[in-house]
This record gives structure tokens, sequence and C-alpha cells, in this order.
């Protein structure tokens, strides 16, 4: 029979514990994922006890106010802080969400949070999205067309024709649905995963795009695509409330009618 085991360091060992210095009657416990590739320590997770009183109302505000009165030391990713970017995708208590629009009240008891599921991960909440970014550059995400450079000053569209573009051009990569999905956690390097999947679908549904039939070429393939097994965790994932799993679904569709 064979034998797993893990390397020595993969497991998740109890870190540090953050007392309050405050005073405040109002904490929060929240247990941090924890991992400095620099130290050749065993990821941990630490807790911190949070004066609730004196802090924003968002996941991320909870973050910041680690980092600026705890522990400086603490990694994440953030950027815009409105839900825009994308960067500050992270797994709250056991959900991929955008930190920065995800309400800390929502959750009661004690807070978990860690990066987002099965990516390699760079340091405490950061995954590595370098295997993502080359499988968007793949999909080609821009415009083609045969249009010369005055021409394509302004290419004309219908407002029909705009309106397919609806629920895909929100997308924000934030890779919160390619990171629960089950096919893409085991086969991330051949499959695209839902993220990538519904940019092609965007570009493929462009009505001023002229490769649509090279677009459908491109992605009809056994791992690229046809690993989508209709799960549906992507979409129910997406922060955005987008649905992966539909524009998937269309792009099997144009290729069985095509
Ligand atoms: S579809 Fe939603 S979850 Fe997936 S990358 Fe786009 S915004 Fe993020
Ligand atoms: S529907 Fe497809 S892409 Fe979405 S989680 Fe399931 S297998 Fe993954
Ligand atoms: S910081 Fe930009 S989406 Fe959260």
């Amino acid at each position: 029979m064979a034998e797993f085991s893990l390397p020595n360091n993969s497991k998740i060992v109890k870190g540090e514990y953050f007392k309050d210095k405050t005073g405040s009657t109002n904490l929060k416990k929240v247990n941090v994922y924890r991992w400095n590739p620099d130290d050749g320590k065993n990821p941990r997770i630490d807790t911190f006890e949070v004066d609730m009183d004196n802090c924003g109302p968002k996941v991320l505000d909870i973050l910041f106010k680690i980092k600026n009165e705890i522990d400086s030391s603490l990694t994440f990713r953030r950027s815009c802080a409105h839900g825009v970017c994308g960067s500050c995708a992270m797994n709250v208590d056991g959900i991929n969400t955008l930190s920065c629009i995800k309400s800390h009240s929502d959750i009661k008891g004690e807070l978990n949070i860690y990066p987002l599921p099965h990516l390699k991960v760079i340091k405490d909440l950061i995954g590595d999205l370098s295997n993502l970014y080359k499988q968007y550059e793949s999909i080609q995400p821009w415009l083609k067309t045969s249009k010369t450079e005055t021409e394509k000053q302004e290419i004309l569209q219908s407002q029909k024709d705009r309106s397919k573009l609806d629920g895909y051009y929100e997308c924000i990569l934030c890779a919160c649905c390619s990171t629960s999905c089950p096919s893409y956690w085991w086969n991330g390097d051949k499959y695209l995963g839902p993220a990538v999947l519904l940019q092609a679908y965007r570009w493929i549904s462009d009505s001023r795009d002229e490769e649509k039939k090279e677009r459908l070429k491109k992605v009809a393939d056994e791992l690229k695509l046809y690993r989508c097994h209709t799960i549906m965790n992507c979409t129910n994932s997406c922060p955005k409330g987008l649905n992966p799993a539909k524009a998937i679904g269309s792009i099997k569709k144009m290729l069985a009618t095509s």
C-alpha cells in the first residue's frame, strides 16, 4: 500500500499569544496563519486579542490594527481597500473572500484567517499567484482586431452586445474562485481554473474581437477546460457575486454547437 508523508515543516503548530494591552472589555480573539520563509520554522497560528472598540468594521481593519499596534511583521497584500483590486483575497473563517469588504461582525466568536488555500505561501497571508497570472497571460486578454490604429480609436458596440459582457467584465481576478475549486487544487498546473476561464469567456463574448474561433480552439482541451466538473464552489465563493461556472458552461456549449 502506498504511504504518504508530509515534509516535517508542513505541520502547522501553535504560535504566540498576544494578550491585549489596552484594557478593553470588548476583545476579539483573532487566529492568524503565519509563516516566514527565512526562519526555517514550521507555519504557526498566532492568536491576537484585538480591541474592537477602536477598530474599523472590516476584517482588513483588524489586520491593520494588528500590524500597526501589535506585530508589525504581519504580512498581507492589499491595495484599494474597496473591493476593486482583488489583492486582499484570503480565507476568512473557512471562506475565500476579500478582507476589505468582509465585515468582522458577521463572524461570531473567534476569527480565523488563512491565506487562500492550495497556493504556495510566500509569507503569512500572501499566496503565490504566479501560475494563475501565467495562465491569464496565455488566454491573451486583450482585444484582437485587424483594424488600423486610426480605426481603433473607437470601436462601436451596440448596447445589446455590450450587455453580453455583464457579469464578466466585473471580475477583479482575486482568485477566490480558482483557489476554492477542487479541480484546480489537483490540476492547477494544467487546468485553467474558473477565474481564467471566466476571463477567456469575457473575450470570446466581445463583439469587437475578431478571434472568437481561435480563442475557443485554444481552450478546447481536456485539461485546460474539461477538468471542470461543475462542482460550483467557484460561484459560491466569488465575492463580487459573479458566476464563473456559468461562463465555463457557456464555453462548453459554444464548443459543442460550433
Ligand atoms: S470570478 Fe469572482 S472570485 Fe473569480 S477571480 Fe473573478 S472576482 Fe474573483
Ligand atoms: S464549477 Fe468547475 S470551475 Fe467551478 S468549482 Fe466546480 S470544477 Fe471548479
Ligand atoms: S484591497 Fe483591493 S479588493 Fe481588497
